[in-house]
């Protein structure tokens, strides 16, 4: 079976967890590709897909929603996965629970790909990535700044998602 793990990052720290649910589902027997949503070309020869994207101010990026456009068009009725990367900064903070929704746009991505689940995992936010006044924002709210990714989390869903491969493989 050959998995595609398309995820959108700006600075680097959701391509992450897209190379750890990569890891996962390799060690499980899977052919996987990892990559960015824009370098994808041609999607037959995927039987699955998990597709991720970053969150900034309440939205993904915009590469994984038009390869979720593609994926409803080009692989109807694949399972897919989606999960986005957002949250930041100590989860009992207000700023840190504001964030945690779900991105504007999940009904149409979950929509255009009929995904079996979303997952939301929490992100990284390094003050060398800001500029102007973002950085004078993080003055403000210095708690949401570190890394929050919680690798056991997401290894325990590319795990689960092996789970389900591997029981429709059987079938
Ligand atoms: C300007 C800015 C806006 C952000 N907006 C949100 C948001 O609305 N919701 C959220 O959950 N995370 C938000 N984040 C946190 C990022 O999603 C998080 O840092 C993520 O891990 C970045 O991933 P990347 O390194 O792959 O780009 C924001 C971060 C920045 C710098």
């Amino acid at each position: 079976m050959n998995v595609l793990v398309a995820a959108a990052s700006r600075y680097g720290s959701t391509a992450a967890i897209a190379e750890a649910i990569g890891d996962v589902l390799q060690s499980r027997g899977f052919e996987v590709t990892v990559t960015r949503p824009q370098d994808v070309a041609a999607l037959s020869e995927f039987d699955a897909v998990v597709l991720g994207s970053a969150v900034y101010m309440g939205h993904w990026l915009e590469a994984p929603i038009a390869l979720a456009h593609r994926i409803g068009t080009d692989l109807p009725g694949r399972p897919v996965w989606l999960f986005s990367s957002g949250p930041v900064g100590d989860p009992s903070k207000k700023f840190a629970q504001q964030m945690d929704v779900d991105p504007v746009d999940l009904q149409e991505v979950q929509k255009a790909t009929s995904a079996r689940e979303h997952k939301r995992f929490s992100g990284k936010l390094d003050r060398h990535n800001l500029r102007g006044l973002q950085r004078v924002g993080l003055s403000l709210f210095r708690t949401i700044e570190g890394d929050f990714r919680d690798w056991k989390a997401v290894r325990l869903w590319a795990g689960s998602i092996a789970d389900q491969l591997s029981a429709a493989n059987a079938a």
